[in-house]
């Protein structure tokens, strides 16, 4: 095959979907509780997007960053007036979001070092794979880009120790998401917003996976009651066009003048297009509160399920970004999953990781849950 073999596919070729629905080459039916990783949270092809796109695709693709690109402005405007946030800016990823994040991190405080956590995923390009705190990511690739330090998810005297006068800002994901769907404790949040404040370090919240509209706010720091100087996201912001933008107050502005950075395709027509239809969609009265209403049953109906499975260490999350660890390995699990008609993802080598589209219904879910009752009881 003349693919790089960088990822370990499945034995199923996905050829349409529709909401929640996805279907194989076969034909056979699957309900997708994986949304492309966290990507279609309005599930597949949602009308409102796909109409959207149509219409600027017969309009107008592409233009340079150097022309304005009203989708763009009109995205960004969406996105500060439902955040904390001032300025947009837009790129096609997340590794590039958090690329920005870290160069403006870099160039606001003129200091050098990020602090990240261990089991963190922050990409894979050179600055977000050594923001990682997973050496498995890093693995092979040599010297990383200095300086990132590593400090103890949930533990609050690790941060004390790994901020010091060179650290620029310290960067974290609110449920850190491929290192397990392990969501941060309040208190811990806290601590390291006003530790970022009292020693002038920014603080950078990586929305990539928890974002629009994931745990049940636009942005999982608003959960959480937090004030962040910077945010990244992707991933669902564009119901699966590429699209990633990085958000910052106000006084960041200035750092981030002409010339200073930038992407080719970066917020292009088609994918601001599809960023403010996904916004409208995310935003429209009552599907937040509807998503956390689907995340609380979701996550209430598996904790009574796994009760009696001995195997089955715990069930957590936000919103509908659920994990279910486990004792042992979990492929086998997913894999009966599958045969069985639902796709789930791992996190690391123990975990169920469970991201439905945010639109799934409540007999989707009800379907899911009877055949993950029946395949973990089998298995365990
Ligand atoms: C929290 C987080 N940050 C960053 C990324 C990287 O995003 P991308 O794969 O779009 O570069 C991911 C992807 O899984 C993620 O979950």
């Amino acid at each position: 095959m003349s693919l790089f073999p960088t990822y370990p596919r499945l034995p199923v070729t996905l050829t349409d979907a529709e909401g929640t629905i996805v279907r194989d080459d076969d034909n056979n039916e699957y309900l997708d509780f994986t949304s492309g990783i966290g990507v279609n949270n309005l599930g597949h092809r949602p009308v409102a997007v796909q109409r959207a796109i149509e219409e600027q695709m017969n309009r107008l693709w592409h233009v340079s960053n150097i022309f304005p690109v009203p989708a763009q402005k009109e995205a960004a405007e969406i996105l500060t007036s439902h955040s904390s946030m001032d300025a947009v800016f837009f790129c096609n990823s997340g590794a590039e979001a958090n690329e920005a994040a870290i160069k403006l991190a870099r160039k606001h405080t003129g200091k050098n070092k990020v602090v990240t956590f261990g089991q963190s995923f922050h990409g894979r390009s050179f600055a977000t794979m050594a923001a990682t705190g997973q050496e498995k990511v890093r693995q092979g690739f040599g010297r990383m880009l200095e300086p990132f330090d590593y400090a103890v998810w949930n533990d609050q005297e690790s941060v004390e120790k790994n901020i010091d006068e060179t650290t620029a800002a310290c960067m974290l994901e609110i449920v850190q998401g491929e290192g397990g769907v392990r969501p941060a404790e309040q208190s811990f949040l806290e601590f390291v917003q006003d530790i970022c404040r009292s020693r002038g370090v920014l603080l950078i919240i990586d929305e990539i996976q928890t974002g629009a509209g994931r745990t049940g706010e636009l942005f999982a720091y608003e959960t959480m009651g937090l004030d962040p100087d910077i945010i990244t996201s992707a991933k669902g912001l564009g119901s699966g066009f590429p699209v990633g933008a990085m958000l910052g107050k106000a006084f960041l502005k200035d750092d981030f003048s002409p010339g200073s950075h930038g992407s080719t395709f970066g917020g292009n027509p088609l994918s601001a297009t599809a960023a403010r239809a996904t916004l409208e969609e995310i935003l429209k009265e009552g599907f937040l509160n509807d998503v956390k209403e689907k995340g609380k049953y979701m996550k209430e109906q598996l904790t009574k399920m796994v009760a009696d499975i001995d195997g089955v260490k715990e069930v957590r999350g936000l919103g509908l970004m659920i994990g279910v660890e486990w004792e042992y390995e979990v492929k086998p699990i997913i894999d009966e999953l599958r045969t069985e008609g639902v796709l789930v993802l791992p996190a690391g080598p123990d975990v169920i990781r469970l991201l439905p589209p945010l639109t799934v219904t409540t007999a989707q879910i009800d379907a899911a849950l009877r055949i993950l009752d029946e395949v973990f009881h089998r298995k365990a």
